[in-house]
């Protein structure tokens, strides 16, 4: 019998769904930016009425009601009449804990700063041109670098232990080089972790090296990490680290033939023996995988925004393939917990 297709009722409910999520994700952006949640998570399980929150985060109580009937709407919040609102099960980890490998809060961020890019699509579609990000709000960086927090302790955590003779050099000493540092974040989070270690960082993005170098600073790091204003295609090192990373930057880094160009330099950048982790954005291999999971549909959205700042598109099956072309030994994919990354260790043979 021929599939007789989905219903226009369930069509019609696929819709609502979108406008709703389209809804909660601005809500749930308000609660995070603001600080609402973190009030009201403060607040524990006595939890807060709408009032005494206004006066604690010296809010309008009108809008401060507002917003918490639209989060308890959306479920992000509990509400009873005797205690007033307190955050649902695993929100509190689920949207504030940086260190939660499922923390969402920053992906929200993300994608609630992604309006420009969806308002401004059209504008640029007949011509394809570029849209630089640093010509966004600069709020986009701030939330990309929230939203990537949680890569950093992945592969510390779940990656690293994956090359044991790798990770046992590092917490002897040993030196990182995190191309494409952005607000480093990871930079700080590698020598944190690595106490006798050394990172150094790339950036060729002004913004970011202003973020990256006042992360250093505030973190007193400033005597084992630097980051470096430098082009990732030009970088001329010769084994001289023990771990090179690039957290979603090698679709950033230009056109097939820069991937290949930065690959090979990061494989020179190696000692021996040193290991490669390249974290990517999932891209399935076919057009037709986009519907097989949420997250390759999500993917497909943040290419409307990589596509109109100027970034590339790199499949899981194409990232294997450059990495074996560069000269990599021992190219596997990575076991790890973000559904959002797919991770990849190569090594440097002798
Ligand atoms: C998506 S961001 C990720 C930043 C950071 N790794 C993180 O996880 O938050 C990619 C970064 O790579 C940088 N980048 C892109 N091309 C580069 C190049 N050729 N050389 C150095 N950095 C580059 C961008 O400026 C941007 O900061």
């Amino acid at each position: 019998m021929a599939d007789a297709g989905p219903t226009k009722q369930s069509q019609w409910q696929k819709l609502i769904d979108y406008i709703l999520g389209y809804q909660a994700t601005w809500i749930a952006d308000i609660g995070v930016k603001t600080g609402l949640f973190q009030a009201i998570a403060d607040a524990g399980s006595s939890g807060i009425h709408e009032e005494p929150l206004a006066r604690k985060l010296s809010f309008d109580a009108r809008y401060t009601g507002v917003w918490c009937r639209g989060a308890y709407a959306f479920q992000f919040l509990d509400w009873d009449r005797a205690k007033g609102y307190r955050l649902a099960p695993h929100m509190q980890s689920l949207l504030l804990n940086e260190e939660d490998t499922q923390f969402l809060g920053g992906r929200i961020q993300f994608n609630a700063a992604l309006y420009q890019d969806f308002q401004a699509f059209p504008k640029y579609l007949p011509t394809g041109e570029t849209w630089p990000r640093s010509d966004h709000d600069p709020w986009l960086l701030e939330a990309l670098k929230n939203m990537t927090k949680p890569d950093c302790a992945v592969i510390t955590d779940h990656v690293l232990p994956q090359a044991p003779g790798t990770l046992a050099r590092l917490k002897e000493g040993g030196i990182i080089l995190d191309i494409g540092a952005g607000a480093g974040f990871a930079i700080v989070h590698y020598a944190t972790r690595f106490p006798a270690s050394r990172v150094v960082g790339l950036e060729n993005d002004d913004a970011s090296l202003d973020l990256a170098r006042a992360a250093i600073q505030e973190a007193g790091l400033a005597g084992r990490v630097q980051v470096r204003n430098a082009d990732a295609n030009s970088m001329d090192y010769d084994s001289a680290f023990d771990l090179v990373t690039m957290n979603v930057t090698l679709h950033e880094v230009g056109g097939p033939l820069a991937y290949r160009n930065v690959l090979s330099k990061a494989l020179r950048a190696l000692r021996v023996g040193g290991v490669l982790v390249v974290s990517e954005l999932p891209y399935p291999d076919s057009t037709a995988s986009y519907r097989d999971n949420p997250v390759y549909q999500m993917m497909a959205g943040v290419q409307l925004h990589e596509a109109l700042v100027g970034c590339g598109m790199i499949t899981q099956g194409q990232l294997r393939d450059l990495l074996v072309e560069a000269g990599f030994r021992n190219v596997r994919v990575a076991d790890q917990p973000l559904a959002t990354r797919f991770m990849m260790l190569a090594e440097k043979g002798g």
